[in-house]
């Protein structure tokens, strides 16, 4: 049987204690499904959050890696998929692998032309800002944006700005770095003391707020906003959820998740958001940012890295280069 490098948590915890590389037992490859020899993968802090020990779906040991791309290896004639051509996974957990096997009508088949990091990138982030602002952004005025320094962010204010809608944001503190500050109509750093008269005075007319943080900040940029009639959340970076009991009663709260999309969604709607996603990648319009990029070998190192600002921590996952001494 052959074996793979795989990324194991072992139990629920902080990731880069509970995370460890191991050989694992590849069984023969199921008809229907595709082999793939994965090359990058990025860490998401959804990653992180399910090695926490978040949701009690997971179970334990849990092979990480929600995004990333590989090279289809071995598949069935009829798959669709030409050997040697790039897919980006969807559906499920396990790309911190070396090799995984994947259904076939889970895999998004990569244009030859996207940058290897850039397709590694091209899910999580670029689907989940795509669907938002098509779902949710239906005039001008300004939408506010939290979290502001992440990767999303940055999407959302491109995306924002190809549809004439401007983007404010809001960051922590002085030290969080927007990726791209042309972007963004205003951003207002929370940790100053006049920030909700910034915050106001900026987004005045804002309907929409697009959080990533929840908790009192959620909450208290909510105060702020006197006229936002929606708040999208999509992410808890602050690990407290939204105080309802704090909006006001018109404020309409919607939950905005990836997986409900992929695995409720419409399959066609789901491709042509990649299609969408692709040529906005192609076009310089959405971007990730690449920190660093660590062999897998070396995941205790990633894992310490990652989130630290700068953009995301790439996994070398494969290849030639990539090769681990015993006891790593
Ligand atoms: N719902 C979904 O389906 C979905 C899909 C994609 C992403 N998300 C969520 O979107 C968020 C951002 O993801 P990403 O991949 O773009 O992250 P990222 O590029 O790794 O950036 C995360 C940024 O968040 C900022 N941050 C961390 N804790 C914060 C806090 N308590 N308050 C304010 N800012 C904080 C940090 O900025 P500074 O250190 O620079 O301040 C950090 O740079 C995450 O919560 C993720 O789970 C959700």
């Amino acid at each position: 049987m052959e074996t793979a490098l795989a990324a194991v948590a072992t139990r629920p915890g902080a990731a880069h204690l509970v995370t460890r590389v191991e050989p694992v037992l590849l069984p023969p490859r199921a008809p229907g499904s595709v082999r793939l020899r994965m090359l990058a993968a990025p860490i998401n802090p959804s990653d992180l959050i399910t090695i926490a020990g978040t949701y009690s779906r997971t179970v334990f040991p849990f092979r990480p890696g929600f995004e990333g791309v590989g090279e289809v290896v071995e598949a069935d004639g009829d798959a669709g998929l030409r050997l040697g051509s790039r897919v980006v996974p969807v559906r499920s957990a396990g790309s911190w692998s070396s090799v995984r096997d994947v259904a076939v009508g889970d895999c998004i088949a990569v244009p030859a032309d996207i940058p290897l990091d850039q397709a590694a990138t091209s899910f999580v982030n670029p689907l989940t800002a795509i669907t938002a602002v098509e779902q949710f952004v239906t005039d001008r005025r300004p939408v506010v944006v939290t979290a502001a320094s992440s990767t999303i962010a940055d999407h959302f204010a491109a995306l924002l700005a190809e549809v004439g809608t401007p983007a404010v944001g809001v960051v922590r503190s002085s030290r969080s770095r927007v990726r791209r500050p042309e972007l963004w109509s205003a951003i207002v750093r929370s940790d100053a003391e006049d920030w909700r008269l910034r915050l106001g005075s900026a987004a005045a007319d804002a309907q929409v707020v697009f959080d990533a943080v929840g908790g009192d900040h959620a909450a208290v940029v909510m105060e702020t906003l006197a006229r936002v009639r929606l708040l999208v959340s999509y992410g808890l970076l602050s690990g407290e959820p939204i105080d309802t009991t704090r909006l006001r009663p018109r404020v309409a709260l919607r939950f905005l998740h990836l997986r409900a999309l992929v695995h409720d969604g419409d399959p066609t709607l789901l491709r042509r958001r990649f299609d969408r996603a692709f040529a906005l990648i192609r076009g310089g319009v959405l971007h990730t940012d690449i920190a660093s990029t660590v062999p897998l070998c070396d995941i205790t190192t990633a894992l310490e890295h990652a989130g630290r600002g700068g953009g995301k921590t790439l996994l070398r996952v494969s290849g030639p280069t990539v090769r681990c001494s015993r006891g790593r």
